[in-house]
């Protein structure tokens, strides 16, 4: 872990983004919209507090910050990670590999409907392991996602 990324602390939920979604805001907006990463993390992390619920978010740009992000969302607690993998969602057996084995139940978002673009995008090593993947619905796909979750853990779901 680098140093300057947050270690996770005890939480319900992990909300992980990946490379380059730092950016959101001023990245191609036409395919992944106006919201900021920190609207969207703030917007969730309130919901969820709402409700009772912990959420921790981090974004990183690199693979095994990621990795080693996933393997404490088990040792914190964490029931649930929404995680948008950004580009390694189509590269990264490390990790597919630290999901399989922290297993803990996890959403797959992305913003873009990736069926729709490059076709290098569409193979993803997470979604045959992913409880739901959710994509094209911009940043509403967190939300969609943070949804599901809270009627999982409330039990309405
Ligand atoms: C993305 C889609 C990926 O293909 C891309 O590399 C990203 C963002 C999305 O949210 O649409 O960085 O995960």
């Amino acid at each position: 872990m680098s140093n300057d990324m947050k270690a996770l602390d005890f939480c319900d939920v992990v909300l992980l983004n990946g490379p380059n979604l730092n950016l959101l805001g001023t990245r191609e907006p036409d395919l992944y919209g106006a919201d900021t990463l920190e609207d969207i993390e703030t917007k969730l992390t309130v919901k969820a507090q709402e409700l009772g619920l912990k959420l921790e978010a981090r974004q990183t740009n690199f693979e095994g910050e990621l990795v080693s992000l996933i393997q404490q969302s088990k040792s914190m607690g964490a029931k649930f990670l929404i995680i948008n993998a950004a580009a390694y969602t189509h590269t990264s057996i490390a990790i597919r590999d630290a999901i399989s084995a922290v297993d803990v139940a996890f959403i797959e978002v992305h913003l873009s409907n990736i069926y729709k673009r490059e076709r290098f995008r569409h193979h993803s090593y997470l979604s045959d392991r992913a409880e739901a993947v959710i994509c094209g619905f911009g940043a509403m796909g967190y939300d969609v996602a943070l949804d599901y979750v809270i009627g999982k853990l409330k039990g309405s779901l």
